[in-house]
């Protein structure tokens, strides 16, 4: 990392700027699409530099969705989801200690890639942001969420289900966007015909709402569902009473069923 951010600064931000290398922002200067694992941001000469990766974070297709209730469970609930073979975890902004759970996985495990979810409010996105958030999601589609996430270089995956949504998503910048509640708003059927008007957009859908391991593959068989969310993995029981063997089961199930997929 010191030797790349060192050649990194052996030319000025400018000329890096000039060959689309970087961005220069109110916030710092973004660093985009370079080989990193993942979404990230580190303070360097007192600038933050922010490492650009969306592509790394959904490269497994699942996220789990989790609902902490006691911060001091965040750390072993990622840990259950790394040994199950899922690195992805989105926290809720629906308990008071979100924020706290968010920075507890990303000291304690940085290979963990974690996001927060159940964004309501550009307030939230601030906290998320300055809590570590690698990526947000939120079940609708909100402008002041939008420019939040824009302003903090948060990447979005902000909910929709119509296709004036979509198009409203595409027109706030946004590509992968969360398809909720996935079951009850059609299902696999439904992003079969939506892929019809949007697929040559690059859009890609993020189902959730209703997923488990027995419809799971159904999405998964999609080329146009960027990756799959759900709570099923590790819900919010399974959590308040630290079964965290069951957890680890139930995700390497999924990233079994997903594997398997012919997207
Ligand atoms: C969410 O916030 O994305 C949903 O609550 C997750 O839906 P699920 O609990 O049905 O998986």
């Amino acid at each position: 990392m010191a030797l790349l951010l060192t050649v990194f600064m052996m030319l000025t931000l400018s000329q890096y700027a000039a060959i689309g290398l970087i961005e220069k922002t109110s916030t710092g200067i973004v660093l985009i699409n370079p080989k990193f694992p993942v979404h990230s941001r580190r303070k360097f000469c007192n600038m933050t530099v922010i490492f650009m990766n969306t592509d790394s974070l959904l490269k497994q297709r699942l996220i789990c969705v989790a609902v902490i209730d006691k911060p001091e469970d965040a750390v072993p609930l990622a840990e259950a989801l790394l040994t199950g073979g899922l690195n992805a975890i989105e926290v809720t902004f629906r308990t008071a200690g979100a924020a706290d759970s968010i920075a507890r996985i990303r000291q304690a495990l940085p290979q963990a890639i974690v996001g927060a979810g159940t964004l309501l409010t550009a307030e939230q996105v601030k906290q998320a942001v300055q809590a570590g958030a690698q990526f947000g999601v939120s079940p609708g589609l909100s402008e002041a969420v939008s420019q939040a996430a824009h302003d903090t270089q948060l990447p979005l995956f902000p909910g929709v289900v119509t296709p004036s949504e979509i198009i409203h998503a595409l027109d706030l910048g946004w590509k992968n966007l969360k398809f909720f509640p996935a079951e009850t708003f059609g299902g696999a059927k439904a992003l079969k015909a939506l892929a019809g008007p949007f697929g040559h957009t690059g859009v890609k859908f993020i189902p959730t709402g209703g997923i488990n391991a027995v419809n799971l593959a159904n999405y998964a068989a999609l080329s146009q569902v960027a990756a799959i969310g759900g709570s099923w993995m590790a819900d919010r029981k399974l959590v308040a009473e630290k079964s965290w063997g069951k957890i680890t089961s139930l995700t390497a199930e999924a990233m079994k069923i997903i594997a398997a997929a012919k997207a």
